[in-house]
């Protein structure tokens, strides 16, 4: 059913735009400006989307804006689904099944997320080198469909070594900072614990967030072209010294929005396209 309901959103898609694009981004909570930047923009709200799932998470706005950056096609997501919204991995990934079907072959996958690396402060925005994921759930689970990908696809490389490479250079150019790190997911939606966040920093991971890894499996499978940019705008528990609350999340992605739109569409426009 996941390929025939995903055709069928595709197929709405295209009748509601004559844009094509092979980019797409999602944009995760508080980093959503850079698709109010689209020349004459199409505006798909998801609730329009035939089995597209409903979400009420504040930052969000819930639409596709498929439109024109710099002479170039891209489709942007405002907003996306979260597996702390008691949705299934799948239905969280719908969308990018979706952007699959429409043609999509490179996806930049974006978020907010607190630093675990000392290294880091508020405000840094990362790319996403690899991932771990422990919460006991995996967005391909379920009946495998052929016409998508492999039953046991590779991880070997979720986060193609080439854009983020692409990624460094307009970030040198630009004269943005810009670390690198692993991404830890855990599913939310409380933040963690400040043992959790011990945890993960002895496996490794750097930075920690509630997003991004389901797509990033999906997309994997799907035989995407995959850059994840985070947005550290919190420290994670036990290494900040005040509680989290959402709002201050969403106030410190905003405030780095700017430059992370900078460094966005910079990247954006230099992507290989590929038929
Ligand atoms: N933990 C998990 N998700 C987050 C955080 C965090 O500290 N900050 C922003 N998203």
């Amino acid at each position: 059913m996941l390929y025939e309901n995903a055709m069928q959103a595709a197929d709405l898609i295209r009748e509601k735009t004559s844009y094509r694009p092979k980019i797409a981004v999602i944009l995760g909570s508080g980093l959503g400006s850079l698709g109010e930047q689209i020349e004459n923009a199409d505006y798909i709200p998801y609730a329009d989307v035939p089995h597209f799932p409903v979400s009420d998470v504040a930052g969000h706005a819930a639409r596709f804006v498929f439109g024109k950056l710099k002479g170039r096609e891209i489709v942007f997501m405002q907003g996306r689904f979260h597996y702390y919204e008691g949705l299934s991995m799948r239905q969280v990934c719908f969308p990018v099944y979706v952007l699959h079907l429409l043609g999509i072959r490179t996806i930049v996958i974006t978020n907010a997320c607190g630093g675990i690396n000392t290294q880091f402060t508020p405000g840094d925005l990362m790319l996403i080198e690899d991932h771990i994921n422990m919460i006991g759930a995996n967005s391909l689970i379920g009946e495998n469909d052929e016409r998508f990908g492999v039953r046991f696809p590779d991880m070997t490389e979720v986060y193609d070594v080439s854009l983020r490479k692409l990624a460094m250079t307009c970030a040198e150019e630009l004269s943005i900072t810009l670390r690198s790190g692993v991404y830890g997911y855990f599913s939310g939606p409380c933040y963690e614990t400040a043992a959790e966040i011990r945890a993960y920093k002895a496996l490794g991971a750097d930075a920690v967030g509630m997003s991004t890894v389901p797509e990033a499996t999906a997309a994997n499978y799907l035989g995407m072209h995959i850059l994840g940019l985070s947005c550290i705008t919190n420290m994670a528990t036990g290494i900040a010294s005040k509680a989290h609350s959402h709002e201050a999340v969403l106030a410190a992605a905003e405030k780095s929005g700017k430059v992370f739109s900078e460094l966005l569409s910079e990247v954006l426009c230099r992507i290989p396209v590929e038929d």
